[in-house]
């Protein structure tokens, strides 16, 4: 299946009350274990790239012939689309150029109106290739690879405004943070989600941290119109500790377990494993 927008996606997502599961890759393999891991639970999903990642990776066309290749490759048949997660207004333009399915524009550091005016201008453009978009109103707490939000709630006023500009979904802080939430994290501002939901017109509400926050509030934030759940520091964390199992095992020592492609495998494995226990989390389990 050819890649495609995640507007009609995370519509559906929304109408249905669950959510998709949007994981940031970091390479070949993780991309596999994410499509992987899709395709076992006959779901939608959404791919993600940092701007830090993507460099990583080779750049944006790297990205999106990796993902486009695989799905050919590994006869996927979920729906996916490829995400460009915090974009700065230039990187943005450029995936959309490039063949990106979605893009967020992330101004939330910005002036409030100047983040509506890029919002727009992004908006027309994106829309003009059959690209859907992300806006964020509000920054979200923690570091996302370089990207620092101090965290806080959004204003739902600037959320109807942002809503207003077309963009396809909204990104929007309420209480959630990037990376592992400290002991003291009072949870999130469900109050806060229902006042913005209140007044963006059913559009759908993206979680971003999505790593850490305990079922009941993902499911409740989910009956309250969040229909897209980033997932990125759980994956790494899985990876991390299957790697170093491996390797405290002494596996990397017999035979040929040095090779690569052994050693990286039960990180990869518990990738797709944690993808597959997140996205029934988020009730989109067979909604591809
Ligand atoms: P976590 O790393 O906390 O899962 O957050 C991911 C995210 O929101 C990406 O934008």
């Amino acid at each position: 299946m050819a890649l495609v927008s995640a507007a009609e996606m995370l519509k559906k997502a929304r109408e249905g009350q669950y959510a998709v599961g949007a994981f940031n890759t970091n390479n070949l393999e993780w991309t596999q274990a994410i499509l992987r891991g899709a395709q076992a639970a006959n779901a939608p999903v959404m791919i993600q790239t940092s701007m830090g990642a993507a460099k990583y990776m080779g750049g944006y066309q790297v990205c999106y012939d990796i993902v486009k290749d695989l799905i050919d490759s590994m006869g996927i048949t979920v729906p996916v689309a490829l995400h460009l997660d915090h974009g700065e207004y230039e990187d943005a333009l450029k995936c959309i150029e490039i063949g990106y399915t979605s893009v967020m524009f992330d101004g939330s550091h910005l002036p409030f109106d100047e983040n509506l005016e890029k919002a727009k201008d992004v908006v027309a453009k994106a829309h003009a290739a059959g690209v859907s978009v992300e806006c964020e109103v509000g920054s979200i707490g923690g570091e996302e690879d370089g990207i620092i939000g101090s965290g806080e709630l959004a204003d739902p006023a600037e959320c109807k405004a942002m809503s207003d500009t077309g963009i396809d979904f909204l990104a929007a802080g309420i209480g959630n943070i990037h990376g592992s939430y400290p002991e003291n994290w009072t949870g999130l501002s469900f109050e806060t989600l229902e006042a913005i939901a209140d007044v963006t017109d059913g559009k759908p509400l993206v979680l971003h941290g999505g790593s850490g926050i305990p079922l009941d509030q993902v499911q409740k934030a989910i009956s309250l119109g969040v229909s897209k759940i980033n997932v990125n520091t759980e994956c790494q964390e899985v990876f991390a500790s299957a790697t170093r199992k491996y390797i405290e095992e002494g596996k990397d020592l017999e035979g040929k377990g040095f090779d690569p492609r052994k050693l990286l495998a039960p990180g990869f494995d518990a990738v797709t494993e944690l993808v597959k226990e997140r996205i029934e989390w988020f009730g989109s389990t067979n909604k591809a």
